[in-house]
């Protein structure tokens, strides 16, 4: 790492960069302007007060409409970042109908030709483009640097290199071939064009929505989130510039609904990759399922919706681990990540040296504008909507009997969507607090008696719909067993002694099943192959000389 020899670059290659983020970021940050530290400061500063114009861009062509947006800076909500428009119904037909001209071309472009865009434009993104993408990443979506280094770069990075390998595999995953036949197999994109509907969480995962399935041969529609729009942008030109052709993937911000209705109801309607929320997801299901005798083909449906994340400590746990894992989990990005920890189930027997522990390094958290102090733990949430829903949760905990507020409890939106970090405890294991999402800085604890740990798997596995990630903390091996076997279906992502966030891509692929999600792991080898529909080809070389059998003569 840091080949430079200058100063130890803060930037490490991808993969290796969640390894060695505490000896990394302690020491380097505020940084003695090394060249990617002041090439980050400078693109930092290039954003100070500007407002980027960003169009839809339909039919290689930049298009606006009357509908005009704004994205703000969530923890300086005075400064618009970016200026953008909703396409239309018509426009989001024009995209469509442009797609689908494009598409047979770029299905029969050799996949190494397609996976080259990629791979370039994972070069660009880690070298000349990083600073530009992290900066939009923390000013227009509220990261700190180190967040907006495991996104926007080590992890849409990793995504782009590891589908481009895993895409050239699978080509030369090819069936057995006998003397008279030749057998192969031709993975094809589908028929149709994709639909890439895309969070505000993370850059990567809009990157890496719309760009797998145009790996793989697809088309792809791409409506950004409102709220992540500056560096969704940043990307799409990447690619651009990288080779992609025009209309391979076009950038249609939308409404919605709009964009929902306009893309199930068109008969070329072949995927939807979907992360958002469970009743978003449920809607465009179930209006494919409205539409399904207009489809040419049954479209695949791949969606993540979030969870309700559980560290279950056992009286046996490391307390350093589960206090200082907790507070990661928990707060990193204000608990704004699907695998955010947001019930920790505690022993009575450790709980008060937890609780101790626990709230001392609360205090320390820093919470502010994560571009004027590196400091920063983490920043506002992402907009008012947030605000307003997370500010209910803690009304909620300040009424509610069962409810004790530990740390925290303070909001405040007069310059940025800014909101304390939160621990409540709970007398009520069932409570509202412990089974919904609420995706923002809010730690429910629930203290069980030791002896009655089993009860606890059981509550763990029945509270709540979701099934996305989890972490058990314990050192007897038989414990640690028992949980494994118990939560099975408690989630996609199992973490041992470890935090429930933090996924890497090739290492944890990522995604939970229940209402968590359709679990396809993007990250993983196979993920890829849900967007191709391979077409197998037996061509036998020997004439046919007979129809009858032998047993007949
Ligand atoms: C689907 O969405 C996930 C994020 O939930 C993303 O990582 C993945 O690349 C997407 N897949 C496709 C094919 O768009
Ligand atoms: C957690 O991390 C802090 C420093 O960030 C450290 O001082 C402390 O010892 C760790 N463990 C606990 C239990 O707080
Ligand atoms: C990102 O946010 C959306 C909500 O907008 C949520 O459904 C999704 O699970 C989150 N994904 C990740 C990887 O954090
Ligand atoms: C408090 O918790 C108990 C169960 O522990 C439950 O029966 C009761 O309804 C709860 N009260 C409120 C107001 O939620």
């Amino acid at each position: 790492m840091g080949g430079s020899g200058q100063c130890p670059s803060p930037f490490p290659r991808p993969s290796l960069l969640l390894a060695q983020l505490g000896a990394l970021w302690g020491p380097c940050l505020p940084c003695a302007a090394p060249a990617p530290c002041s090439a980050l400061a400078q693109a930092l500063a290039d954003l100070k007060g500007r407002t980027e114009n960003i169009p839809c861009v339909v039919g290689g062509e930049e298009v606006w409409t009357g509908a005009v947006r704004y994205q703000l800076s969530p923890f300086n909500h005075a400064h618009k970042v970016a200026k953008f428009c909703y396409a239309d119904k018509d426009l989001i037909n024009k995209a469509i109908n442009a797609a689908l001209a494009a598409r047979k071309e770029w299905d029969l472009k050799p996949v190494q030709d397609r996976a080259q865009i990629f791979l370039k434009a994972a070069d660009m993104l880690s070298g000349p483009r990083r600073a530009e993408v992290l900066a939009k990443t923390m000013v227009g979506q509220g990261k700190t640097v180190i967040q907006a280094e495991i996104d926007a770069a080590a992890e849409l990075i990793d995504f782009f290199r590891f589908n481009a390998k895993y895409a050239l595999e699978l080509e030369s995953s090819q069936p057995i071939s006998v003397d008279i036949s030749t057998n192969s197999m031709v993975y094809r994109g589908l028929e149709g064009f994709v639909a890439a509907v895309s969070p505000f969480n993370f850059t990567a995962i809009g990157g890496n929505l719309a760009g797998a399935p145009a790996l793989m041969g697809n088309v792809v529609l791409w409506k950004p989130s409102d709220t992540a729009l500056l560096s969704s942008y940043a990307v799409y030109r990447i690619l651009l510039e990288a080779g992609l052709p025009p209309n391979v993937i076009q950038f249609v911000p939308a409404d919605g609904p709009v964009f929902g209705d306009a893309v199930t109801s068109n008969q070329h309607f072949c995927g939807l990759n979907f992360t958002g929320s469970v009743p978003t997801f449920k809607r465009l299901w179930k209006q494919v399922a409205e539409n399904l005798d207009c489809y040419r083909n049954f479209p695949r449906l791949a969606g993540e919706c979030g969870g309700k994340n559980f560290h279950l400590v056992h009286s046996s746990a490391d307390v350093s681990s589960v206090v200082n894992g907790t507070l990661r989990s928990a707060f990193e990005y204000g608990g704004q990540k699907c695998s955010a920890c947001s019930r920790l189930y505690a022993p009575d027997s450790l709980w008060p040296q937890i609780k101790e522990k626990l709230l001392e390094e609360t205090k320390k958290i820093k919470v502010g504008d994560p571009a004027q102090d590196f400091g920063t733990f983490f920043s506002a949430v992402i907009d008012d909507k947030s605000f307003a829903r997370i500010k209910k949760w803690i009304e909620h905990a300040k009424k509610s009997p069962n409810l004790t507020i530990l740390a925290g409890g303070g909001c405040d939106d007069s310059v940025g969507y800014f909101i304390e970090p939160c621990i409540v405890e709970s007398k009520d294991p069932k409570d509202p607090i412990m089974k919904e999402e609420i995706f923002g800085p809010i730690l429910t604890v629930y203290v069980y008696p030791e002896k009655q740990y089993k009860d606890v798997l059981e509550l763990i596995d029945t509270t709540t719909p979701y099934g996305l990630t989890g972490a058990v903390f314990a050192q007897e091996k038989s414990i640690i067993e028992e949980a494994r076997s118990y939560l099975r279906n408690s989630a996609g992502n199992f973490y041992i002694n470890d935090k429930s966030t933090g996924a890497v891509v090739a290492q944890q692929p990522f995604g939970g099943s229940r209402i968590s999600g359709t679990n396809d792991k993007p990250g993983g080898p196979h993920y890829i192959l849900r967007w191709t529909s391979p077409q197998a080809i037996k061509e036998t070389h020997v004439p046919l000389r007979d129809w009858r059998y032998a047993y007949m003569h």
